[in-house]
């Protein structure tokens, strides 16, 4: 396993390594959810790289930048484990040096949801995936449904701007209690780890209503907010949404054949978690 810091080695490395080339892109502090894609790229791939790079450009000036877990050197066992062929840890001032000024500015899909939460957030991302997208230039990206709008911005990105990456979309992988995995779960005190799943049942109640037949986004996200409102330790719901699962617009009476996303995003304590579960 190589480990790089500089865009030019990562360049020109990948223009040498067999191919087809997978590339994970990860922020570090690396879980089960990571490493479900990890492992399904080392299947699909010649050479599969990996990336952990803590992006600033996604984070709002009043987010945890500078708190994200980071476990380097614990992130390289892992990926050494997964039989990774490539990292590519950069520093900030590698990704971003001192000058640099042309950022990827997603449409609609980066309106709703994480993206009216958090202004200039999918900016970032769309900026950071371009960029390591041009850097390697993978064969095959792989990202988890766990950030579904995330996914959604880096589809619509890499068609819009033909950049030719085959995005493959993995399975969210939760804990036994149905919390979808997540970095900063490690941020969450003993109390509010074990009021977290209601999240997850959150919109599985909706679900089951969809299962029932029920249609009216209305209906189905009423019964996901009334769970979230019965936990003393959510302390705010910034968002329930029911959205077409590609475009993320919303949907008002969900129309047959589309699938379509129910995704919330709530606070436990300081503690932000999203999640979403895909119908139809
Ligand atoms: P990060 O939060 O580290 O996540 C890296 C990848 O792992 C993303 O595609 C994310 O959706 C996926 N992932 C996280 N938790 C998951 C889970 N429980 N199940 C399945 N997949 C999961 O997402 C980012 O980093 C950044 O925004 C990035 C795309 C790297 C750009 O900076």
């Amino acid at each position: 396993m190589r480990v790089v810091e500089t865009c030019a080695e990562m360049m020109a490395l990948c223009r040498e390594v067999p191919r087809p080339l997978g590339l994970v892109p990860t922020m570090g502090a690396l879980h089960e959810g990571h490493l479900s894609l990890t492992r399904q790229a080392r299947l699909d791939n010649a050479t599969m790289a990996a990336s952990i790079f803590v992006n600033p450009t996604q984070f709002g000036p009043n987010e945890d930048f500078t708190t994200y877990p980071r476990s380097m050197e614990r992130d390289l066992e892992l990926l050494e484990a997964q039989g990774t062929d490539l990292v590519f840890a950069p520093l900030p001032p590698e990704v971003y040096p001192d000058g640099f000024d042309t950022y990827i500015e997603p449409g609609a899909v980066a309106e709703g949801m994480e993206g009216a939460s958090r202004p200039g957030h999918f900016r970032g991302v769309a900026t950071v995936v371009a960029k390591l997208f041009t850097i390697t230039r993978p064969d095959r990206a792989y990202f988890g449904q766990k950030d579904g709008q995330q996914v959604a911005v880096i589809r619509k990105m890499n068609a819009d701007l033909n950049l030719g990456v085959d995005v493959v979309t993995m399975p969210t992988i939760r804990e036994p209690d149905g919390l979808a995995m997540s970095s900063r779960n490690a941020y969450l005190t003993e109390e509010e780890r074990a009021a977290a799943p209601v999240v997850h049942r959150a919109l599985c109640a909706a679900e089951s209503l969809w299962n029932a037949g029920e249609r009216d986004a209305g209906r189905l996200r009423t019964a996901a907010l009334a769970l979230l409102r019965q936990e003393p330790l959510v302390s705010g719901v910034d968002y329930v949404s029911v959205v077409d699962a590609e475009t993320m617009a919303p949907v008002g009476f969900a129309p047959a054949g589309r699938r379509v996303m129910i995704a919330a995003a709530a606070r436990l304590g300081s503690v932000r978690l999203i999640d979403n579960v895909v119908v139809g």
